[in-house]
């Protein structure tokens, strides 16, 4: 895909309803994203591993088979697509003896997440590599299932709790698919856990905010059945918006009705006030 093709497909329609499924089907030959960044950002997932591995990486017991399959799953995808890449990374990685989860999530841009279906229907968080992680805490939410992962999210019962419950319990093998989520920084840093920066803390400047949007994937994997999530995140400088004016008045919409709602909800607005009115003027 060429740079920043996934602008495209950012959600952009106007609330409510506020939060939404929005999955698409995945065609498995387009699963993973493998893009001009992949040096730097499994680069970055080394050094993150040498220095704060229990941050970034966790598994809990009983999920060996699931982190097995999963690295097949990734390894035989990169043998497909990537197979100078995976050359590259897999000799090094299978030396420093990594666990067969953090092997496949160094292989891949992606953040990757194994969810497991418990006895009460309920799936949960129970392995997880997440080197890139927006605005919070992979062991916060390690062992919770999907419902209490979403606990901060407004809306998120009322809209979505009950299709995404649904969701997963329906999930199969032959279905994957894909959706995207959007939100608004003053930094572009890939590892960021502390919580959403304040709209005080943006500088009146386009070239010191950054649209972040998180490209998910949904995958069953037959063997285990194990649903894997995974997070390819992607950034792009609002000044690039100059060049997409259409995409710029769309999210200036979006914004403005938006606005209002997190008001309403004594919410800070996570962006800068003067945002809407910038972007609606490209
Ligand atoms: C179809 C499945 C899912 C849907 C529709 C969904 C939807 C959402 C939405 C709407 C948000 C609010 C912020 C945003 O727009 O991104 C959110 C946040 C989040 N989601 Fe999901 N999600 C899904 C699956 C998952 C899974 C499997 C995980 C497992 C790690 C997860 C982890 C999170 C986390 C950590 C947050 C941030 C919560 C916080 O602020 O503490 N999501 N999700």
């Amino acid at each position: 895909m060429p740079e920043k093709d996934w602008l495209d497909e950012l959600p952009l329609h106007p609330g409510p309803p506020w939060l939404s499924m929005a999955t698409r089907a995945l065609d498995m030959a387009t699963w993973l994203v493998v893009d001009d960044r992949y040096e730097v950002e499994v680069g970055e997932k080394d050094r993150l591993m040498a220095e704060r591995p229990a941050d970034v990486f966790a598994a809990l017991p009983g999920t060996e088979g699931a982190c097995v399959e999963v690295c097949d799953a990734v390894t035989d995808w990169m043998a497909a697509n990537h197979p100078d890449r995976l050359d590259l990374r897999v000799g090094h990685l299978t030396d420093l003896g990594c666990h067969p989860l953090d092997l496949a999530a160094r292989l891949v841009q992606e953040d990757l997440c194994v969810m497991v279906e418990h006895d009460d229907g309920t799936y949960r968080l129970d392995a997880a590599s997440v080197c890139f992680p927006s605005h919070w805490r992979l062991r916060e939410k390690l062992g919770r299932s999907v419902a209490e992962i979403h606990a901060p999210v407004h809306h998120y019962d009322d809209e979505l709790r009950g299709r995404v419950d649904r969701f997963f319990g329906r999930l199969r093998d032959t279905k994957p698919v894909v959706r995207r989520n959007l939100s608004i920084h003053n930094h572009d840093d890939l590892y960021r856990p502390e919580p959403h920066e304040s709209p005080a803390s943006f500088r009146d400047s386009p070239d010191r905010v950054w649209l972040r949007s998180e490209r998910q994937t949904l995958v069953r994997l037959p063997r285990t059945r194990i649903v894997l999530f995974t997070i390819k995140t992607q950034q792009c400088c609002l000044h690039e918006l100059n060049a997409r004016p259409e995409i710029a008045h769309r999210l200036s919409a979006k914004l403005h009705e938006l606005n209002p709602e997190l008001e309403r909800l004594g919410e800070d607005v996570p962006f800068p006030r003067w945002l809407a009115d910038w972007l609606a003027a490209r």
